[in-house]
């Protein structure tokens, strides 16, 4: 699809307001889609980021769920199922910091996979259970290659996520693509504090400083490159069932 064709459709993004997926927003609004913004907290940010597309398309509007409580979750589900989404961003996630494979329990496991499986999951059987014709791009994560153990349900939430991009890229052919972009270290990791909002604490010099190390192309991440990533997919027609890393070589 050409990139001006985007005018015409609509776009679904999770956990649009800040990050990475506010980096995809700002630039795919200057193709003019519709968007609708999904957000859980970041009220401010994700109102912020409407004001700033709606010069480019004055329908986009924004809609609040939190994915780990069911009815928000169903509420969520049902307001989508009555539009016509052409373009699916699962980019909502939950990445725990105490999430090792020693400790986990019930309620977290359920948790991490409501939000980073069952939610996207659930997105995709909702616009496209009818195999209307559209394009799906899940987040996962570049380290899923090297099988760490930390952040034990985490990994196995996104380790999931990307079979069911393999498995529903061959289901809804040929009417939908669905791809999966791995990031590296783009971003230090979102810190949660009491009411899970993320505090930018990190020092981004230092993580990037630390990462480049790591990294054998030895340049820092930056959303930039994940936005490319996007852009190539959407245009890209011949492009079903794959998983992009964009990790500067750390995964190799
Ligand atoms: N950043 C990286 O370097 C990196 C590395 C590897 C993989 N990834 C993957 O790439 C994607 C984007 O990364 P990111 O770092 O920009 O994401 P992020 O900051 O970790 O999370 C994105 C958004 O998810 C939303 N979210 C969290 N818990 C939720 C819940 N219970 N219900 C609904 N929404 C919830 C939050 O929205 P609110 O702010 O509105 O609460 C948050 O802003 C993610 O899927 C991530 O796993 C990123």
């Amino acid at each position: 699809m050409n990139l001006e064709e985007l005018k015409d459709q609509t776009i679904l993004i999770t956990g649009s307001a800040k990050r990475i997926a506010k980096s995809i927003v700002l630039e795919l609004s200057k193709y003019k889609p519709r968007f609708i913004l999904h957000y859980r907290n970041s009220y401010e940010d994700v109102k912020e980021l409407l004001e700033e597309i709606k010069k480019y398309n004055s329908e986009s509007y924004y809609i609040k769920a939190d994915f780990s409580i069911k009815e928000e979750r169903e509420s969520f589900l049902e307001k989508i199922s009555q539009e016509s989404i052409d373009i699916v961003i699962n980019s909502a996630s939950i990445f725990p910091k105490m999430d090792h494979w020693k400790n986990f329990e019930y309620e977290l496991f359920i948790k991490i996979f409501d939000v980073n499986l069952f939610t996207p999951a659930s997105i995709i059987k909702t616009i496209f259970k009818n195999y209307k014709k559209g394009l799906v791009i899940n987040f996962l994560d570049a380290s899923l290659k090297y099988h760490y153990t930390d952040h034990f349900i985490y990994r196995l939430s996104k380790f999931s996520l990307e079979k069911l991009t393999y498995m529903l890229a061959k289901e809804l052919a040929p009417y939908v693509r669905v791809n999966a972009i791995s990031p590296g270290a783009i971003l230090p990791p979102a810190q949660l504090n009491e009411q899970d909002k993320i505090e930018e604490k990190i020092n981004i010099y230092e993580f990037y400083e630390k990462s480049k190390q790591k990294i054998p192309l030895n340049i820092p991440g930056n959303p930039e490159y994940i936005v490319q990533a996007i852009k190539f997919i959407i245009e890209n027609d011949f492009i079903t069932g794959v998983n992009i890393p964009v990790d500067g070589g750390e995964f190799i």
